[in-house]
């Protein structure tokens, strides 16, 4: 077979352990692979490069993807759904893989409804994505935001201030919940959930007056307060609807620096946490999700998703995987909660 693999929508560290992992079992067993560059764009425009063992040694370590990666949207384009169609015959596949999240495998849904053999392989640092327990590149990005929140520990203490931390998370609060978890956030806000200031200025209160000097509020950059419009750094729109999100974290410090008198700073970490090395766990989920991706080829299961459940990688359909976000576990929530004072 001659098989495609394209990685789309925001990068994420683990997409070259999920390239290599496809390469070297296709390749192994017999067939030719190419990488179809930047996504859909790479598609519509004809712009691939072969793929080789040589060409995949060395990439597991290295974060961001090999094959480059874009928001474009075929069906956004004027007769864009078809050239897809007919760019995947002409460069004789067999069969796709497509890495990406909601709106990447959205898109392989609906391709492969039209008659296209492709599989999918489930992406994001916001582990939003249904139909599986994780996505990869979540693990890394909570480490990283850890990491952060640990650094912002010492120089919080050392001022006596309250450091708001903006994370990523356009729909779901799971970076903001994990990380904040693991940070040991004192408060944490959620898309899920409205901004309730007066509550958030009360605990960082009852914190200051039992001792604590210093406080930690962890922010997701989808999180709003009651009858407010998100918070928003770039109105115009990407190919898949949305807009650029960011602001929120800056919103919540001045509030909470007027009504607590508490002085207050805010960091917005943004694409840091999409860099760098992916973490052990995002390495061998990525792996486990290549391997998986080449044997539903194998096998001809078409429109299906490489998905984790439990400790299992099993298969689901892409239109179950894409037909809703998968919002944070409210249970996880008030677990977080317990520590909020
Ligand atoms: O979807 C993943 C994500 O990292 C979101 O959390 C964030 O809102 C968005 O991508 C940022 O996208 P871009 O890289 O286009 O700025």
């Amino acid at each position: 077979m001659k098989i495609g693999i394209l990685t789309g929508g925001g990068d994420c560290p683990g997409l070259n352990s999920v390239i290599r992992a496809v390469v070297r079992k296709a390749i192994d067993n017999g067939n030719e692979m190419i990488g179809i560059k930047y996504g859909w764009k790479g598609l519509l425009e004809e712009i691939t490069m072969p793929l080789t063992l040589r060409s995949v040694s060395g990439i597991l370590p290295k974060g961001g993807t090999m094959l480059g990666t874009s928001r474009t949207n075929p069906y956004k384009k004027e007769g864009g759904s078809d050239l897809a169609k007919i760019n995947f015959k002409k460069l004789g596949l067999d069969a796709l893989v497509a890495i990406g999240g909601e709106d990447t495998l959205g898109v392989a849904s609906k391709l492969w409804k039209e008659g296209l053999n492709i599989v999918g392989v489930p992406k994001t640092i916001d582990n939003d994505l249904a139909a599986t327990d994780f996505t990869f590149g979540f693990d890394t990005a909570v480490n990283i935001v850890m990491g952060c929140i640990d650094r912002l520990h010492t120089t919080a203490e050392s001022h006596n201030r309250v450091m708001v931390v903006e994370v990523m998370g356009r729909h779901a609060g799971w970076i903001a919940a994990h990380a904040g978890i693991a940070g040991g956030a004192d408060y944490i806000l959620v898309p899920e959930l409205p901004i309730n200031i007066d509550e958030v200025c009360a605990s960082l209160k009852v914190r200051h007056e039992r001792g604590k000097d210093f406080s930690i509020v962890v922010v997701a950059e989808g999180a709003q307060f009651k009858g407010e419009d998100l918070a928003i750094q770039e109105e115009s729109k990407d190919e898949f609807g949305h807009v650029r999100l960011g602001g929120i974290g800056h919103r919540v410090g001045k509030i909470i620096e007027k009504r607590t008198g508490f002085e207050t700073r805010v960091t917005v970490l943004g694409h840091i946490q999409r860099g760098g090395s992916p973490s052990a766990f995002d390495r061998v989920l990525g792996t486990r999700y290549g391997v998986k991706a080449y044997d539903l080829i194998e096998k001809g299961k078409f429109g299906r998703m490489a998905s984790l459940k439990g400790n299992q990688i099993i298969d689901v359909s892409l239109e179950e995987a894409t037909a809703d976000v998968k919002t944070l576990d409210l249970g996880l929530y008030e677990i977080a909660k317990i520590f909020f004072h």
